[in-house]
């Protein structure tokens, strides 16, 4: 069995190799593979950009007769801020265009929220896993890591809007927790162990004897 995890991004690689650890399966990357995603993510939803991905490489590997044992994932996540009616959301990628610095894009948000009071700060990291098997079929898990957007940039950890997420139980940001703190509690790791418990239940993938 082999699973093709569709992302470019190392550290999505590294965190789902270790969640996938125990599983009877070689993990590999689209770059392992020779392949780059180049679909446009245009859904207005994340499970429906994340199917995008999916069916993109099913659509490749598929036409070279390539599919055998092989299931492919890919992810879809973005930050939803209720102040803002739930942007940057899908578009969080591409809010303030793709090539702007997050601390452009960070000091921008921190701007719009400058009036917006603490008990209405709130806002998610929100994750999409959508998975497809030989057959076509798709398997889909979301959830979130609840938090607040700070009133201030702090950390240098993590990566995009980690630095002006605030996580009230650390009383800390995301971009102030360590790699493994993270993904402890991070959106992506935990729909990563969702989709791993629904393959397991499907049969569609076991465990290392
Ligand atoms: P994608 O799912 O790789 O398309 O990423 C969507 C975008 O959401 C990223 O480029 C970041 O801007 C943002 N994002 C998603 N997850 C996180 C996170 O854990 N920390 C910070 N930003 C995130």
């Amino acid at each position: 069995m082999r699973i093709v995890f569709a992302t470019g991004n190392a550290g999505k690689m590294r965190e789902i190799r270790d969640i996938l650890a125990d599983v009877d399966a070689e993990v590999l990357s689209l770059k392992e593979l020779g392949l780059k995603s180049e679909a446009e993510e245009d859904g207005e939803t994340f499970e429906e950009n994340a199917r995008i991905k999916v069916r993109e490489i099913f659509d490749i590997l598929n036409g070279r007769h390539e599919m055998h044992n092989t299931l492919i994932m890919a992810d879809d996540s973005g930050l939803c801020i209720d102040a803002l009616g739930g942007e940057p959301g899908v578009h969080s990628a591409r809010f303030m265009g793709h090539d702007t610095d997050y601390k452009i894009k960070n000091a921008a948000i921190l701007k719009q929220l400058e009036d917006v009071p603490d008990n209405k700060r709130g806002a998610a990291f929100v994750c999409h896993i959508s998975a497809i098997d030989e057959d076509g079929r798709l398997y889909d898990a979301e959830d979130d890591m609840p938090g607040a957007i700070s009133r201030e940039s702090r950390g240098a950890e993590g990566f995009g809007y980690d630095p002006i997420f605030y996580l009230p139980e650390f009383g800390k940001t995301s971009g102030e927790l360590s790699e493994e703190e993270k993904n402890a509690i991070s959106h992506r790791g935990k729909v990563l162990r969702k989709m791993r418990d629904i393959l397991l239940n499907c049969g569609i993938i076991s465990m290392k004897q």
